[in-house]
């Protein structure tokens, strides 16, 4: 050692997250399909806000610390979707809720579920917090309840499970996350990720379930269908000694003001959501079978993505070549254990049209 500050071993084993590229070298306009944003943006509603919150003397207010209790975006969340207001958390995006829950719950020596191709950021929050992510397979790349179930020890704390899935874009029945709930121990918490749950018509995301479940918490996001991923908010729906627990780590002053409004008023705004989610579901339809047409593997989504499986890496990475050379992005998968595969955002019908062109035409 050379004496200097070292990081918790926890800390020093984590890989970075690297988000989704946003700019390719030489290029002053990309068509970026690597962050599952909406390509719709944010709806009327939420621009509208957003103006009136950062125009005219607004600004005279900014030595003014922001609400801490996000007392009027919780009530506006708990009335859209029935829920009890005191029982919502707002986070710096759902990141943040699923950070607090590893850090609420999860320690030195305890164990993190998530399946196998989860979404990242559960790993590296369970070891910011000093405990050990544990992958649990899953079966062609849905969720599998009796290998989650049999991974459970007496060190198991948490288990997260995205549904949909990132990336794969598989969905678990609702019946078997039931089944998921009703096999865990007590003491372990069950986290449903519902980043996508506005994608998929009349899903709740599990949020009935923690009406009735005290070791059940839902988390929710601002950042993809209500196309706000650059606001940063997302929330938490917990029974209330789980949002005791968040609320006493939570930052007091974690959400701006300028964050809250914003939301609030994206969330008077439906319209713009089921305008999202039809033209998202028509063009991931198409696009679907076009690349199936190509021969690439592409499971169904039930998110604003794809994931296309390619022969093998070379393959996956030649595709993401000849996309770039078009100026166009994708997200590459080792991260996530698939190399051979991409994940493709759902953008506008034209652009997955111009993208489907473009990875015909590869290698020939
Ligand atoms: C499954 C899943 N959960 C949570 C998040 C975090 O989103 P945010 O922090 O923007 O709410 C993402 C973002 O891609 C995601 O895919």
């Amino acid at each position: 050692m050379n004496g200097l500050p070292q990081p918790k071993p926890s800390v020093q084993a984590i890989a970075p997250y690297v988000g989704g590229k946003s700019a390719l070298a030489g290029r002053a306009e990309v068509l970026k399909l690597s962050s599952n944003e909406n390509p719709l943006g944010p709806g009327p509603a939420a621009i509208a806000a957003f103006r009136a919150l950062v125009g005219g003397n607004a600004g005279a207010g900014l030595h003014r610390y922001p609400a801490s209790d996000h007392g009027a975006l919780r009530a506006g969340i708990a009335d859209l979707h029935g829920l009890d207001p005191a029982r919502v958390i707002c986070g710096v995006g759902s990141d943040e809720i699923i950070a607090l829950l590893c850090h609420a719950y999860a320690g030195e020596g305890d164990e993190v579920l998530h399946t196998a191709h989860g979404f990242l950021m559960y790993q590296l929050s369970a070891r910011a917090a000093g405990a050990i992510p544990v992958a649990v397979p899953e079966r062609a790349r849905v969720a599998d309840v009796d290998a989650l179930l049999a991974a459970v020890t007496p060190r198991t704390k948490l288990v997260f499970l995205a549904n949909p899935n990132n990336p794969t874009g598989t969905m678990l029945p609702e019946a078997e996350v039931v089944r998921l709930a009703d096999g865990l121990p007590p003491s372990v918490l069950l986290v449903l990720d519902g980043a996508y749950v506005e994608y998929v018509e009349g899903f709740d995301g599990g949020l009935a379930m923690v009406e009735v479940r005290p070791n059940v918490v839902v988390t929710r996001t601002f950042s993809k269908i209500y196309g706000l991923g650059g606001l940063r908010v997302g929330w938490g729906y917990a029974p209330a000694p789980v949002i005791e627990a968040l609320g006493r780590i939570r930052p007091p002053f974690n959400l701006s003001d300028l964050q809250q409004g914003v939301a609030l008023a994206a969330l008077g705004d439906q319209a713009h959501l089921a305008r999202s989610r039809a033209e998202n579901a028509a063009a991931r339809d198409w696009l679907t079978g076009a690349l199936r047409a190509q021969g690439l593997g592409v499971d169904e989504s039930h998110g604003n993505f794809v994931l296309a499986r390619f022969a093998d890496e070379g393959a996956a990475i030649a595709a993401d070549e000849a996309a770039q050379a078009a100026g166009i992005i994708l997200r590459r998968m080792g991260g996530y254990g698939l190399p051979e595969a991409l994940r493709i955002t759902i953008g506008t019908m034209e652009d997955c049209h111009r993208l489907a062109a473009v990875l015909a035409r590869r290698g020939r």
